[in-house]
């Protein structure tokens, strides 16, 4: 991020604070957010899509209170997908109306909370959840505002895991054999629902605008049935969010107003010859606002050459801290940050110091022959899903989150004590 750099002995810096200075301050392993560059990742989003659409942040690539102030502050709104995520969300103060609720098996009381404190919109995302909103709409003498998410059958180029629009998978309706169109007819019956729009989301890190164009031209051939059948033409449309960020040096990630710009024009483009107006356009960029901003900061405890093979570096978190290395094989790249070094960078996978082998950070690195323990190693990137999906496997101490602006650092998620685990162990 912009105002991360290198002091002149080599040691990084961010906001004009040391990786040294904060580690001792704040402990390792620590997550430390550039809060400039993300209320400039908002901004870019917000201004590339301008007036006739919105934004919403993806609150699970991470979620916390300042989080929320910072959303509200930029004028962005807020994707939920949880109980847990929308009081986050209430709690820190973001107005109902700019909050968007997800999931595909939300529970009766996450839809009763959601309809009683009045979301924006809830994403309907099976048959079971649409009479299931109306109900709890009518229950409460509201109507409540829902989109329907539907399957596009587009094969996102992403890991299968984070992939979600092709067609044997979980979400959604599917666009194929009428069932979305079925979903809209029986929405468009029930007195507690007003049918606001579609919503499609394709995948995640995905750098290529071509699979969102496919999906807003197939949301658009919804739409013109939908107008055909009922003579109703839905206002709005959402492409979810998907849009990937440079975790090494190979990506090559899209800028927000390419993708706004590839989606305006295809969407009212479509439109236009089907003689519909343009819907207003919203999208859910998470990772690629919160990913680039924070970097975790890690002390290397061990250091195991294998001849011939590799150097094992082990740090003080790892699979508990960043899960993704692990799951979808993510690659993350690292760099020696409490000093500088002229030995020759040698291969290396940076482990953690849980009880599996799995247990990898990143898989293949280089780093300095001459790293050694009380060495501080940072991985950047790390804003999106690891914080957010953190566990306390061998129970290990969920990190902190630390904000850092104007040079100074204030820790926002607070790092977890003994006393946390003990806390909920009642037996
Ligand atoms: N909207 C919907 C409906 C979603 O399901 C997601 C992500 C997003 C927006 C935000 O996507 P983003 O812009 O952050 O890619 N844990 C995985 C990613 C799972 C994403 C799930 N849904 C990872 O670490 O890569």
């Amino acid at each position: 991020s912009r105002t991360v750099t290198r002091n002149e002995d080599g040691v990084l810096t961010v906001g004009g604070l040391t990786a040294t200075a904060l580690a001792e301050e704040f402990g390792t392993p620590a997550y430390f957010l550039d809060e400039a560059d993300f209320r400039a990742r908002c901004r870019a989003w917000a201004e590339a899509f301008g007036e006739e659409a919105d934004v919403f942040y993806a609150g699970k690539a991470f979620l916390s209170r300042a989080v929320v102030r910072w959303l509200k502050e930029e004028g962005l709104n807020l994707d939920v997908c949880s109980g847990g995520e929308l009081t986050t969300a209430l709690e820190a103060g973001m107005p109902p109306e700019r909050i968007a609720f997800h999931g595909n098996n939300k529970s009766a009381y996450e839809i009763e909370r959601a309809v009683e404190s009045g979301v924006g919109r809830i994403v309907l995302d099976s048959f079971q959840e649409i009479a299931r909103v109306a109900h709890a709409a009518q229950s409460l003498g509201r109507r409540q505002k829902v989109q329907i998410r539907v399957t596009v059958g587009v094969e996102a180029h992403t890991h299968e895991f984070i992939a979600t629009a092709h067609e044997d998978q979980k979400f959604g309706i599917a666009l194929a054999g009428g069932q979305a169109a079925e979903a809209v007819r029986r929405a468009l019956k029930l007195d507690g629902l007003e049918l606001i729009g579609i919503h499609s989301h394709i995948g995640s890190q995905i750098f290529d605008t071509s699979g969102f164009e496919v999906a807003a031209h197939r949301v658009v051939g919804l739409l013109k049935e939908v107008r055909d059948e009922h003579g109703v033409e839905l206002p709005e449309i959402d492409l979810g969010g998907g849009l990937g960020i440079a975790y090494t040096s190979d990506d090559d990630p899209r800028e927000p107003h390419e993708i706004a710009k590839a989606l305006r024009d295809i969407v009212t483009r479509e439109c236009e010859a089907a003689g519909l107006r343009t819907p207003r356009i919203s999208v859910e960029p998470g990772r690629a606002i919160v990913g680039p901003t924070a970097f975790t900061l890690y002390e290397v405890g061990t250091v195991k050459p294998l001849a011939g093979l590799r150097t094992y570096v082990s740090v003080d978190g790892g699979m508990s801290d960043n899960i993704r290395t692990a799951l979808y094989d993510a690659e993350y790249s690292v760099a020696l940050v409490s000093r500088t070094s002229d030995a020759e960078p040698v291969l290396s996978r940076v482990v953690g110091k849980h009880c599996e082998s799995g247990d990898i950070v990143v898989k293949d690195a280089f780093l300095p022959a001459d790293v050694a323990p009380g060495d501080l190693i940072a991985v950047p990137a790390t804003g999106a899903y690891c914080r957010s999906m953190a566990s306390n496997y061998n129970h290990a101490l969920r990190p902190p989150v630390v904000a850092v602006r104007d040079g100074e650092a204030r820790v926002i998620v607070r790092r977890e004590t003994e006393e946390d685990l003990l806390r909920l162990d009642v037996g």
